[in-house]
């Protein structure tokens, strides 16, 4: 990607050393989705916006994909407490339907112009009045508050699951409803195998299955994702 230079995640002195003259800002995923769901880590984050104002950058937080409730926050970075100066949303903003949004500082604003950021269907009332609707929902059925209490428990089945079949599982990450649980092997013919059994699971990064349920998923429902990845796993040996 030009114009970007990468540094390793939750290496804060490997991000400062890439700090030169024509540092603009620090772009930062809080929980990495594709690569195999990998928070960042609450110290990383607060380090990255401690560089940021010491060398007069702005912090960036993709929240496309661990946004809006996903975590139990409406933002992944709150669990840190740190505040970025622009945001980008997606995903779960629409519900389903295609929308994208960006969230820029006070401060920061005034580098977007009339016209400097446009898209040949952004700002259309039909996805904003989708995404209000999805707000709605969120507010009025309580939903953070129900992600942040079913993924506690929902994460703590998983790591039981993950201790019975340490032969097939290495780790379990991520918070609320974006869960990462690490294997030991491809995850290909479990994928299959849970998708017989009625479980819809996607692959991300090295050998890791993702599991992102919708935010009004039931107790009953994620215990049921419990129970059928234990009876798959378990027919595994
Ligand atoms: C964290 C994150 N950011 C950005 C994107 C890209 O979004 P788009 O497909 O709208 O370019 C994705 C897509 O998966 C994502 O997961």
């Amino acid at each position: 990607m030009p114009g970007f230079a990468f540094g390793e995640l939750n290496n804060l002195p490997s991000f400062a050393d890439l700090i030169d003259d024509e540092t603009a800002a620090i772009f930062v995923e809080t929980i990495q989705g594709e690569s195999g769901v990998n928070p960042c880590t609450p110290e990383f984050l607060l380090g990255l916006r401690r560089l940021c104002d010491q060398h007069n950058l702005l912090l960036l937080a993709d929240e496309v994909q661990c946004g809006i409730g996903r975590t139990g926050k409406f933002y992944a970075f709150e669990h840190a407490g740190v505040r970025p100066d622009a945001i980008a949303m997606a995903k779960g903003l629409g519900g389903g339907f295609p929308i994208g949004a960006i969230w820029v500082a006070e401060g920061a604003a005034e580098l977007f112009q009339p016209g400097s950021h446009g898209t040949t269907f952004g700002g259309t009332p039909l996805a904003c009045a989708a995404a209000l609707a999805v707000l709605d929902v969120i507010e009025r059925e309580k939903l953070l508050a129900h992600v942040s209490a079913q993924g506690v428990r929902w994460l703590a089945e998983l790591n039981q699951v993950a201790q019975a079949f340490p032969q097939h599982i290495a780790a379990v990450r991520g918070r609320g409803f974006l869960v990462g649980v690490q294997l030991t092997a491809d995850p290909a013919p479990l994928l299959a195998d849970l998708r017989e059994r009625g479980l819809l699971v996607v692959p991300s990064g090295n050998q890791v299955l993702r599991f992102l349920p919708p935010l009004v998923a039931t107790a009953a429902e994620l215990d049921q994702a419990t129970v059928i990845l234990r009876a798959a796993l378990a027919a595994k040996g």
